[in-house]
């Protein structure tokens, strides 16, 4: 039997967890997020970075943070994981497929521009298996049409398109570390917000609708008026009732 994927493991693991429960805080957001966001940010100058629970959840975040309605439409590669276009088509989107290029599954980029119609919304192009797709194609239709781009670069950490990291270069981007990819943590994400326009209301939806990380570290009181405007940011947010984050 050859197994598809074995986990890489250091053997600081066990250390971390431990560190992690004796710190008393078991939730997210603590010491070692806070640790992994900086050194996302600062390795590979992406503008935002906010650790989620798995890639797909990344792409789930960007879809609701490009507000995707019924009608909308999609263009991702025919060849990709389910997620990737997943994350539209739960809220009412249609994906419009494109072909694979000549010489990766990745998207051909000289067929996209036949496939915008007036609905189209975003772009997703897929770096399969790090391979970089050819990103100034890609932002240069996006601009003149404009058009969201969200990089689904779940197997692209540490990779490179003309010296530039993948998932720096579209608007968004979604990272998977899940067991089977380059970095792992068993299961686990990243958005990466590279347009500054998206960053706000990106921290409120991954709060489940609440600012309950900046009232922490106020150290607001005020916790009342928060549970009280709960319905008026889902609201202004376009929150589904119930997000697994
Ligand atoms: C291209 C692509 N997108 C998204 C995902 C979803 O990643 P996750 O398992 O972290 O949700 C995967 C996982 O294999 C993937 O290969």
């Amino acid at each position: 039997m050859i197994p598809f994927n074995k986990p890489f493991l250091t053997g600081k693991e066990t250390t971390y967890i431990k560190e992690a429960v004796e710190s008393g805080k078991i939730s997210g957001d603590g010491i070692f997020t806070k640790r992994c966001h900086a050194f996302f940010e600062e390795k590979y100058g992406f503008k935002k970075v906010l650790l989620t629970t798995s890639c797909t959840d990344a792409l789930e975040m960007a879809a609701i943070l490009i507000n995707t309605q019924p009608g909308d439409e999609i263009i991702a590669p025919s060849y990709t994981f389910v997620s990737t276009v997943n994350a539209f088509v739960l809220r009412g989107a249609k994906i419009v497929f494109a072909d694979s290029g000549k010489d990766s599954p990745n998207i051909d980029v000289n067929s996209i521009e036949a496939l915008i119609t007036p609905r189209t919304k975003a772009i997703v192009p897929v770096h399969y298996a790090g391979i970089a797709c050819d990103m100034d194609v890609i932002m240069d239709i996006a601009h003149r049409h404009n058009l969201y781009v969200i990089e689904d670069a779940a197997q692209s950490i540490d990779a490179y398109y003309k010296g530039r990291p993948l998932g720096s270069i579209g608007h968004m981007s979604a990272f998977s570390f899940h067991e089977t990819k380059n970095i792992i943590a068993g299961e686990g994400g990243m958005l990466v917000i590279n347009d500054p326009a998206f960053i706000q209301r990106a921290e409120i939806i991954r709060e489940k609708g609440t600012n309950r990380s900046a009232f922490s570290e106020e150290k607001s009181t005020n916790m009342v008026g928060s549970i009280l405007a709960l319905p008026f940011f889902r609201q202004k947010l376009s929150l589904p009732f119930c997000m697994h984050n």
